[in-house]
């Protein structure tokens, strides 16, 4: 067994299918680590039984901040980090100070469109291929080691909603299986496991 949590301030769609298939499996989806009191991800972790962490930014140093949230994956031994929407950048402080590895999934074919509004950037460039790309965080901005990719052509005419969905269709099915994947040789990894 292995600890994943996932770290996420949005809409949450990906944190959601990210627990229903953690639960089909031994490993242990930990905690939602959250920065926006609002957020809909929220909602959707209260509906899954997913245990809830706010760690909010404002007023605090990013180290301050960092700090509390290295304290939780240490107090629940966590292995794994996925970023699923979290919108802040960890900086080098906390990417020395955890010991695992951080996944994060990126809505573009990097290294094309790293960065915010990737969708709409590869959508207005016309690329005749789409597609979506998890990365292993380093210190840059989506610049890390690529763990998978996948592709699709557009349609000719489609819009950008269409394409938005199709993105985060491919998001929903495989980043689940790249998480689960590196849950499982995280597993082989501990001795006893
Ligand atoms: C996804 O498109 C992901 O690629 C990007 O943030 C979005 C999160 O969507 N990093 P959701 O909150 O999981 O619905």
């Amino acid at each position: 067994m292995a600890n994943l949590a996932v770290f996420a301030s949005g809409n949450g769609s990906n944190f959601q299918v990210i627990a229903e298939a953690v639960r089909g499996t031994s490993h242990s989806l930990s905690f939602l680590l959250y920065n926006k009191k609002d957020a809909y991800v929220l909602e959707r972790a209260h509906r899954l039984g997913v245990p809830v962490y706010l760690v909010e930014y404002a007023g605090k140093t990013r180290e301050q901040a960092e700090r509390e949230i290295l304290a939780l994956t240490e107090r629940f031994h966590i292995d794994l980090i996925a970023l699923a929407g979290y919108m802040k950048l960890l900086t080098p402080f906390f990417l020395t100070s955890f010991k695992g590895d951080i996944l994060n999934i990126h809505p573009s074919l990097l290294p094309k469109y790293a960065g915010v509004n990737a969708i709409e950037r590869s959508y207005n460039a016309g690329d005749p291929e789409l597609g979506i790309t998890v990365i292993k965080i380093d210190k840059g901005v989506d610049t890390g080691p690529i763990l998978f990719q996948t592709s699709f052509k557009r349609s000719p005419g489609a819009s950008l909603a269409e394409v938005e969905a199709e993105i985060h269709s491919l998001e929903h099915t495989y980043f689940p299986l790249v998480i689960i994947r590196e849950l499982d040789k995280i597993d082989q990894t501990i001795p006893n496991a």
